[in-house]
């Protein structure tokens, strides 16, 4: 079984990437397995650029909104710039979006409840599924989500058990990535471990959070399959498995073929 990597999170319009952009996605990415990529806007701009690369690159679809961290200062029309981006073929999530309670400098807590409410009520009205960013907020991320009950994931998943179980009641996904990896995560381990295979999905939130043994270095789809390893381990089930698990997960939520490379 060959390892074909679905990352249903990454932000490679970040300028980290700017010096190899091309060579990384064009040629490295494909020759390592990685068949879809899933690029989240997370401002404006970032959203434009995520549809230019879903149009540069077969592999690459794209994910449009407004992440808490951004969310302070918008243009009157930032809604509809989205609605329109969101008609667009390859734009088939609204994300990145959220509650981020660490750097309330950032934002305060009833801009991002209110910008992210409103990207909540768009992907209703749309039918498209969210990707959903829940830093220190899991009350509150709870809360809207019970309140507008989207498709969709809570990406880099790091609440309990217990809140596990409340966002499977909903019927949404999971997303985990990197952390799985760390020592330190007996959380994450224990919430992978426990939940369904079926509502799991593989991340990575590049350039952010590789997996050890990269852990701090630029992350990039391919180390997926280091979580996948350790998932795999934790399961007692192979890599192979947990990938193709992941991303026939990942094809049915988002509506993407995964079966043509
Ligand atoms: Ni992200």
């Amino acid at each position: 079984m060959k390892a074909l990597i679905f990352d249903t999170h990454a932000h490679y319009d970040d300028e980290q990437f700017d010096t190899d952009r091309e060579e990384l996605l064009g040629q490295v990415l494909p020759q390592k397995g990685v068949c879809r990529v899933l690029n989240m806007g997370a401002d404006l701009a970032g959203c434009r650029d995520t549809l230019a690369l879903t149009r540069a690159y077969d592999y690459i679809y794209g994910a449009v909104g407004i992440h808490p961290e951004c969310a302070k200062e918008l243009p009157a029309d930032w809604l509809s710039q989205l609605r329109s981006l969101l008609k667009e073929e390859k734009i088939v999530a609204v994300g990145e979006i959220g509650l981020d309670y660490h750097w309330l400098e950032e934002c305060p807590k009833d801009r991002q409840k209110e910008v992210f409410e409103a990207q909540l009520a768009l992907s209703k009205e749309l039918s498209l599924p969210v990707a959903v960013h829940d830093r220190e907020a899991h009350g509150d991320t709870l809360a809207l989500l019970k309140k507008f009950r989207p498709k969709g994931v809570v990406h880099c998943f790091s609440g309990s058990l217990e809140m596990a179980r409340e966002v499977l009641k909903l019927d949404m996904y999971l997303g985990f990535g990197g952390v799985v990896t760390f020592k330190n995560a007996r959380h994450a381990q224990e919430v992978v471990r426990e939940i369904p295979l079926e509502r799991l999905l593989l991340e990575t939130d590049a350039p952010y959070m590789s997996p050890e043994p990269y852990r701090g270095k630029r992350n990039d789809s391919s180390l997926i399959y280091y979580v996948a390893e350790k998932i795999g381990e934790l399961r007692d089930i192979s890599p192979e498995m947990v990938l193709k698990a992941a991303r026939d997960n990942a094809g049915r939520l988002f509506g993407i073929p995964t079966e043509r490379n």
